[in-house]
């Protein structure tokens, strides 16, 4: 790419030329990109910004809250409170969703994030990110609600994440495929570096907590025995495994590289569907893959075609290569 082009740029002219997006979409994800790059500057400063260990409280879902995961929590908020494109936010972090304080216009979006994706890696100094999901709010009634929030992954208008790795990277999409940008930080703005993403169909990877193994339900045990049987086994080939425990992480190396990705269902805690998010994780995730070719089901059926009942709704999850997640998907259909 011999032209620099930067996010404001790419966002300008997918509204412009394209006709893409409207303009307060527009502002909304450069605010969200802006944020991100804040977040990426606690990120980077680490122990030296005092930003590292718990913060001794917990969230709605009963796990322990990092510093950075209420710090990127409040960048968040404080970004995009009082710019006039939203009428109201939910996060991993909130119980319950957060409207636009009344001295401030009220726009027509909803945004829900993952502010901080990845918490056991924070301290460790591994990949990390936040994941990011918007929705417009449904017309007809003053205010907003809970019930607004929940509509089906298929009606988002814009979805991606910044993962704070080597290298810092916004991955977005607005329905026209994914773009990925990388952060300049000494110019400060994020500069286009690929455009038209697409996951292979084929892999030879997959990702997925092994320690779990004896908790899986026995379709999941069934695909991951045959890929580790390898070329002596079914699928005739070799695989290779990897788990950063960082969803955006992951995900990221499949949209780089192809694999598969799964957290399933198990039996540590047979009421739950699953670990993972539908609102903010895996809703986004999933619209995202499905942007450059790849698929992503909860096992039975398209994430993205699934009706929230409550916000901070768990999924099970696999998404990545069309050909494997096509696969488990089959051998969750036939047991
Ligand atoms: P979060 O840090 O936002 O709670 O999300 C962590 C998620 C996800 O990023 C990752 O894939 C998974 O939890 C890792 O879970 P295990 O520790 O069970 O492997
Ligand atoms: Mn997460
Ligand atoms: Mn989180």
């Amino acid at each position: 790419m011999n032209q620099r082009i930067s996010l404001s740029r790419y966002l300008v002219e997918q509204q412009r030329v394209d006709g893409l997006i409207p303009a307060q979409l527009r502002l909304l994800l450069e605010v969200v990109a802006r944020a991100c790059k804040s977040i990426s500057q606690s990120v980077n400063k680490g122990a030296l910004g005092g930003v590292l260990g718990t913060a001794g409280s917990e969230n709605v879902q009963g796990e322990v809250q990092k510093k950075l995961d209420i710090i990127a929590n409040e960048v968040l908020i404080e970004a995009n409170e009082w710019g006039g494109h939203l009428a109201a936010m939910a996060s991993e972090e909130m119980d319950s969703i957060y409207l636009v304080p009344n001295r401030y216009p009220q726009g027509e979006y909803l945004l829900m994030f993952d502010p901080l994706d990845g918490s056991s890696n924070i301290d460790v100094n591994v990949s990390i990110g936040t994941i990011f999901s918007v929705l417009k709010k449904p017309e007809g009634h003053p205010g907003v609600t809970e019930e607004d929030f929940l509509q089906p992954g298929a009606q988002q208008v814009a979805a991606g994440y910044c993962v704070y790795g080597p290298q810092t990277t916004l991955v977005l999409t607005v329905g026209d495929g994914v773009a990925m940008f990388t952060l300049d930080r000494e110019m400060g703005s994020f500069v286009l570096t690929q455009e038209n993403v697409r996951i292979p169909e084929d892999t030879k990877e997959f990702a997925i907590n092994m320690s779990n193994m004896r908790h899986w339900d026995a379709p999941v045990k069934r695909y991951v025995d045959e890929c580790l049987a390898g070329v002596e086994g079914p699928r005739n080939k070799d695989f290779n495994m990897r788990w950063i425990a960082s969803m955006v992480a992951d995900v990221h190396r499949i949209l780089t590289r192809g694999g598969i990705f799964m957290y399933p269902w198990d039996k540590r805690e047979p009421n739950k569907p699953g670990k993972l998010r539908l609102m903010y994780e895996a809703n986004p995730m999933a619209w995202l893959v499905e942007q450059a070719g790849g698929a992503a089901t909860n096992g039975r059926e398209r994430i993205l075609n699934l009706q929230p009942t409550k916000l901070h709704e768990r999924v099970s999850v696999v998404l990545g290569s069309r050909n494997e997640v096509d696969r488990v998907t089959r051998y969750h259909l036939e047991a």
